[in-house]
């Protein structure tokens, strides 16, 4: 039996799965499937690969260096996703993404290592000549190189302002613009010049070229915007995995990384859409916008309310709509929340749920945690579909929310986060915001929801604060 059919075979059945799996991703009824189909098309996958790389190598070295790394990756793998919290999630993304960058830096390194700098004498550029293959070859290895130090500094950085390691404000070094432009502008001279005369000097230079490009783009970005570079850099590792596909000659690892590369580049531009950012200018390391950190405003006095006040408050509603948040997550208050809703549903009261799309820390966040809680899936709505009913409730429950109910980034045309569209909470008869402080959301912008009339502070954990409730109830 020729091994490397089947195994190309393979791949293709592969392939189908994983795109199979990502059709089923798309709607909650089907997700588990769609994992199914994932998981399926994975082992598909490693079975192919682990028969190809024995019969190459029948000396067993190869397979065994590749199992050693399987295994030592998968134990580190289930050890932090057993420990990783929900809202720590985002931040493992962005690092797992660095290893995809990091993974496509050595493959370009390693493959120019093995033709170009042996000398054009060598057996590899012979090879590559002899099917006019060599720029070709050089073109990939550089590019490969490119992206995929892009993606490795780029999500170092997102890892460290998703994990508060480094502040989420923008870095607004002057002339940003013109670093990024001219950085594209020297990498596509550098590429030419590589392709014509492939000299060690010009990859060390474009790797340093785009480290420093990757840390300076996503640093360049406000925490705001962040959602959208997190899906931003997994569409980078997608076409930095490609890349190294065309290095490889692996056609499994081309039709993943484009599939991954072009879902993630979608997902950039539904979210930058949802948050009426310029898809060109998230991209571009916030291209264009001059709003710059923050500032200070004296907002007044804020009113406080205790867990029996609201508890009495929606006795006295009839419609309720929950507005959850990061906060909701922090707490793990989903289950009491779910409780509440349906305690408050039993007594007649309308009970609906506002969700924001970047609210938490993930896509689909809060739908995922009020799922877990088994809140029906018919009163969890949209933000759009939700909006215009704010004015006509009696009381909203802000559980852990802040960024995204913040009325600045409708009214304040020089706020960090205006043109955001929010939940327009502020226009229901009453608000009440379940928080532990006056402390800003992940923006780092003050919220003048706090300070409106028809506002009142509930203090504390939002789990213990909404048991509390339950209680009084
Ligand atoms: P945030 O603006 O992050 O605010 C969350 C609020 O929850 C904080 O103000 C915090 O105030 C409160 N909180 C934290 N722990 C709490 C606890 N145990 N009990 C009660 N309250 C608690 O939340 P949001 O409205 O969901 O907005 C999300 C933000 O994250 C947006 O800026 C978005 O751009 C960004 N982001 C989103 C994503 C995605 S894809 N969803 C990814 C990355 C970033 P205290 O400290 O005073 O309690």
């Amino acid at each position: 039996m020729d091994i490397a059919s089947v195994s190309f075979a393979a791949y293709l059945v592969a392939a189908l799965l994983f795109i199979l799996a990502l059709a089923g991703l798309a709607k909650h009824e089907s997700a588990r499937l769609g994992n199914m189909f994932g998981i399926a098309g994975m082992t598909v996958a490693l079975a192919a690969t682990i028969a190809l790389a024995l019969d190459n190598d029948p000396s067993g070295l190869g397979i065994g260096l590749m199992v050693g790394a399987i295994v030592i990756g998968a134990l580190i793998g289930l050890q932090r996703a057993k420990v990783v919290e929900m809202t720590g999630m985002p931040e493992l993304i962005a690092l797992l993404h660095s290893f995809v960058g990091a993974a496509a830096v050595l493959v370009g390194w390693n493959a120019y290592l093995h033709a170009e700098h042996k000398g054009d004498d060598s057996e590899q550029v012979l090879i590559l000549k002899a099917q006019d293959m060599l720029g070709i070859h050089s073109a990939e290895v550089f590019i490969g190189v490119f992206v995929g130090a892009v993606t490795l500094t780029g999500s170092i950085v997102a890892y460290l302002k998703l994990s508060a390691k480094m502040k989420s404000a923008p870095l607004m070094l002057p002339g940003k613009n013109l670093i990024n432009l001219g950085s594209l502008a020297l990498f596509v001279v550098l590429t030419v010049w590589f392709v014509i005369d492939p000299q060690l000097w010009l990859i060390i230079v474009v790797t340093l070229l785009a480290l420093a490009l990757g840390w300076h783009l996503v640093a360049s970005i406000g925490g705001g915007d962040m959602p959208v570079v997190v899906s931003m850099l997994n569409s980078y590792s997608g076409w930095a995995a490609a890349a190294s596909g065309f290095l490889l000659g692996n056609n499994l690892l081309i039709i993943t990384g484009a599939l991954v590369g072009s879902s993630g580049a979608f997902l950039s531009y539904v979210m930058c859409k949802a948050m009426n950012r310029s898809f060109i200018s998230v991209i571009a390391g916030g291209f264009g916008i001059e709003a710059g950190p923050a500032e200070d405003k004296d907002y007044g006095e804020h009113r406080e309310i205790n867990a029996e006040g609201v508890a009495e408050m929606l006795s006295g509603a009839s419609s309720v709509i929950i507005t959850p948040g990061y906060g909701m997550a922090v707490a793990q208050a989903q289950y009491g929340v779910a409780q509440l809703t349906s305690k408050l549903r039993e007594k007649g009261v309308e009970v609906r749920f506002g969700i924001h799309p970047v609210a938490g820390r993930l896509p689909g966040h809060m739908n995922v945690l009020l799922a877990e809680a088994k809140v029906p899936y018919d009163v969890v709505l949209e933000m759009d579909e939700i909006n215009d009913d704010f004015a006509d409730t009696d009381v909203v429950l802000v559980i852990g929310a802040n960024d995204t109910v913040n009325p600045a980034a409708s009214e304040d045309p020089s706020s960090p986060i205006a043109g955001m569209p929010v939940l327009t909470v502020w226009e229901a008869k009453n608000v009440v915001v379940f928080k532990r402080s006056m402390a800003s959301g992940y923006a780092g912008v003050q919220n003048p929801l706090f300070f409106r009339e028809n506002s009142a502070m509930l203090f504390g954990d939002a789990k213990d604060r909404v048991e509390d409730i339950l209680r009084a109830l």
